[in-house]
């Protein structure tokens, strides 16, 4: 008999073939994503779970007696709450390596749209506001030959500091748990304590994943060591930053700009008063959200689900079950 699964996000056409070659499959068909309660309900019988930042707590886990397998369309899984995981033995998986180059490509969007002040500039041609003669006004920031400071340098910091090393002759420098004398080698980067990153890195980019330790870790104290002139840029996830840390930084122009595609509260409030300053660009949480790198994400979460489910072991799990 085929395994019963839940698929809690929409999925392509090809990858819904696959997963109903392999399993009973029931859909989330609502237009918006699924809540934590709407999973509650669905999930009642299912064997396993395909969704998407959706909250996994222990209610959850509660509600689905049968569940065997977890399988995260994404590479962060700060949405799963591993202690009750863990306990149950559910297997959690999430899709690693498939989005680095196209996470990479869009914080060089970032970096480059918060520099040159692209967004702010683009607004000003359509409002009619550009005037011969201007000249200081139009100015921004160089990226070639600046210093990159990467905070996190994980796949996607090495795509980012590629990028930066090889594309711009940027200088690039790192903080990380753990030093990587072996990225040092083949990149050319250098690895400095986060202080020193803050204090002297024209870009400060933050690349971590939001963990217990991570929330809250750029705040007000964070942003007093950068310099006036620092652009600090986030793609990884919103709650590692102080908003309002970041707001009054930025208010107060002792930081130069930022570039944002992730938010503590998701889709950000259009009141919200970062969205009042002109230098701040603004993305919709779309790192990874090419057509290409999207399939790519769905097909390996879609056969991390099939396999775990029939015991094999070429899945991707999330780094904390690796050695339980
Ligand atoms: C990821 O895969 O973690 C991206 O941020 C999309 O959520």
């Amino acid at each position: 008999m085929k395994p019963s699964i839940y698929v809690a996000k929409k999925v392509p056409g090809e990858v819904a073939e696959y997963l109903e070659a392999h399993c009973e499959v029931r859909y989330w068909n609502g237009n918006e994503a699924i809540t934590k309660e709407q999973l509650i309900e669905e999930i009642g019988d299912a064997e396993g779970v395909l969704l998407s930042g959706t909250p996994v707590t222990s209610e959850v886990i509660a509600a689905a007696p049968r569940l065997r397998v977890i399988s995260n369309n994404a590479v962060g899984y700060n949405n799963l709450r591993l202690e009750p995981i863990i306990a149950r033995g559910i297997l959690a998986t999430h899709t690693p390596h498939v989005l680095d180059e196209t996470v990479a490509d869009l914080a060089f969007a970032l970096i480059l749209a918060a520099g040159r002040r692209v967004t702010e500039l683009h607004a000003w041609v359509r409002e009619g506001r550009w005037k011969k003669g201007q000249e200081e006004e139009l100015y921004g920031l160089d990226i070639h030959h600046a210093t990159l400071g990467i905070i996190g340098m994980g796949r996607i910091g090495e795509a980012i500091a590629r990028r930066a090393r090889f594309g711009f002759e940027m200088n690039v420098q790192y903080y990380n748990r753990n030093r990587k004398p072996d990225v040092e080698e083949k990149l050319g980067v250098t690895y400095v304590g986060l202080d020193e990153l803050l204090a002297t890195s024209d870009y400060v980019l933050l690349m971590l994943p939001l963990t217990p330790e991570t929330r809250g870790m750029i705040g007000a104290r964070e942003f007093g060591l950068m310099k006036q002139t620092a652009v600090f840029v986030n793609v990884a996830r919103g709650p590692i930053v102080d908003e309002s840390a970041l707001y009054d930084a930025l208010a107060q122009r002792t930081i130069y700009a930022a570039g944002l595609d992730v938010y503590a509260q998701e889709p950000i409030d259009p009141a919200h008063p970062l969205l009042t300053l002109p230098n701040v660009v603004t993305l919709p949480h779309i790192g990874s959200a090419t057509s290409a790198t999207r399939m790519e994400m769905a097909s390996l979460a879609a056969r991390n689900l099939v396999h775990a489910l029939q015991g094999k072991s070429d899945i991707a799990l999330i780094p904390e079950l690796r050695n339980v």
